[in-house]
């Protein structure tokens, strides 16, 4: 059986993450290939029920990133994400998933490189949890 790799679902706002994604990839930075990009106009709209159905298909960890504090182009739909995550992370272990597994970070449009260092430093985190619960219990 080979290394376990984790496979992390990223709900990215459209203008801030996943143009750093964008400029990760054509400025040639490596990043390892667990994560799925999930392109959304804004954080704001990612729903607690992706994140959760996110977890239970499978996924080991869970990360939504979106524009800076104050740079957010829906004026406050990252600050309703931030108290969104705050209140998943309470109820994530009540469903068999440690709260570490998900994660809220913001990275700016030119933060290419901080992409790449925040994937690599996820899945390195992750690989140290191992798999999740729900991707367990599919193989058993
Ligand atoms: S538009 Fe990027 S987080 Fe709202």
């Amino acid at each position: 059986m080979g290394e376990f790799e984790p496979t992390i679902i990223a709900f990215v706002c459209n203008w801030c993450t996943y143009t750093a994604a964008d400029l990760a990839g054509t400025a040639r930075l490596g990043y390892p290939t667990n994560v799925r990009l999930i392109r959304v106009m804004c954080t704001g709209m990612v729903d607690p029920k992706y994140v959760i159905k996110a977890f239970l298909e499978g996924a080991d960890a869970v990360l939504v990133s979106g524009c800076n504090p104050g740079d957010c182009h829906y004026i406050n739909g990252n600050y309703k994400a931030r108290r969104r995550i705050k209140l998943l992370k309470e109820i994530l272990p009540q469903f068999g998933f440690e709260n570490e597994r998900l994660r809220l970070t913001w990275i700016g449009a030119s933060d290419g490189i901080v992409f790449a260092d925040i994937m690599k430093e996820m899945v390195t985190q992750i690989k140290g949890l191992g798999p999740s619960e729900a991707k367990t219990a599919m193989v058993i």
